[in-house]
């Protein structure tokens, strides 16, 4: 009787702790201040702390080793390749929620539920707006054309944004003619590819390059940047192409969550996940970072709406993932 009763009690405790986590960990590859909002917003509203480990690299390798001994509950990360990296090593948990179906569309959800995406950024063409006609540039194709000769900067082409973009152009456009764009593309260069994307604004301010693609976000950082006003010049010389706005739509990449495989805690992580779809948080991530909401429910508002809205490729996201590899091949053959 004694040891059915100690059984049942040690087992009530353990249901306990385990539905009613008030500490959850992560692994981020998100930065500490685009993060701190959220976590500070929520933590105020459901007096749950948490740990947080920021990473620059290599978290599946890290999650491999820590195996079943991992504190990870939840995994956020920017850009669509390394998410999925931790899907393909079998790291996440499969998410069921009916509040992330009713919030997020069909292709910005992996299609086995390992991941959500949490917000979205374009990749636009940036322009100088006294030395280009926006109106010669309506689609990604275009930068192939030899009128652009000499005009053209990017970052390398290997890094994850660009790799990206042009796995999307696979997508659309099949491998050959990928191919053929990016010969193109590099033909076009007015240097090799280098630097950041704030680095290709600061080049066409001081006259080095025409045209150059960069993600919204920096575009916003830059022209509301306080602490560096050097920077409000780049933008102010730049202007925003929204690309292929009459056909398949305008390239996005995506920052995204899930939960680590071996998370004692996926119930509340879950719940965490959920609320960063939620309206109040979407809002933060135009606020803070000048990104898209991915819920279908609100539309972008504030200073993001100052350049304009943009039909964006509905594209199932894990495709273009998919295409990555054969994105870096071609990367690798054409030099970019
Ligand atoms: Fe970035």
């Amino acid at each position: 009787m004694f040891l059915k009763i100690f059984v049942l009690m040690s087992s009530l405790l353990i249901m306990l702790s385990s539905s009613f986590a008030n500490e959850l960990n992560i692994y981020s590859y998100r930065k500490p201040f685009l993060l701190k909002p959220f976590l500070d917003e929520y933590s105020k509203q459901t007096k749950i702390k948490f740990n947080v480990l920021h990473l620059k690299k290599g978290m599946a390798q890290r999650l491999l080793s820590e195996g079943k001994n991992t504190k990870a509950d939840i995994i956020l990360t920017v850009d669509i390749s390394r998410i999925t990296e931790l899907k393909d090593y079998n790291l996440l948990k499969s998410i069921s929620s009916q509040v992330i179906n009713n919030n997020v569309p069909d292709h910005l959800v992996d299609s086995d539920n390992k991941w959500v995406a949490l917000s979205t950024r374009a990749r636009i063409i940036g322009v100088s707006k006294s030395r280009v006609n926006k109106d010669e540039i309506k689609r990604i194709e275009d930068l192939a054309k030899p009128q652009f000769k000499n005009k053209i900067c990017t970052r390398k082409g290997s890094h994850p944004y660009n790799r990206a973009l042009l796995s999307s152009i696979i997508s659309h456009n099949g491998y050959n003619q990928a191919l053929i764009w990016a010969k193109g593309l590099v033909k076009n260069f007015a240097r090799k590819p280098q630097g950041n994307d704030r680095a290709q604004a600061k080049a066409i301010f001081s006259g080095e390059c025409d045209i150059v693609l960069m993600n919204t976000y920096y575009f916003g950082m830059m022209k509301f940047n306080t602490k560096n006003f050097e920077q409000q010049k780049w933008a102010d010389a730049t202007d925003i192409i929204f690309f292929n706005q009459n056909d398949r739509g305008q390239h996005i990449n995506v920052s995204a969550g899930g939960i680590s495989k071996h998370s004692k805690n996926s119930k509340e992580s879950l719940k965490f996940l959920e609320w960063l779809t939620s309206e109040k948080a979407q809002k933060i991530y135009s606020e803070i970072n000048y990104e898209y909401p991915v819920n279908k429910n609100i539309k972008p508002s504030g200073k993001i709406t100052m350049w304009g809205s943009f039909k964006s490729d509905k594209i199932d996201i894990t495709t273009i993932s998919e295409n990555t590899p054969k994105a870096q091949e071609i990367i690798d053959k054409v030099g970019w």
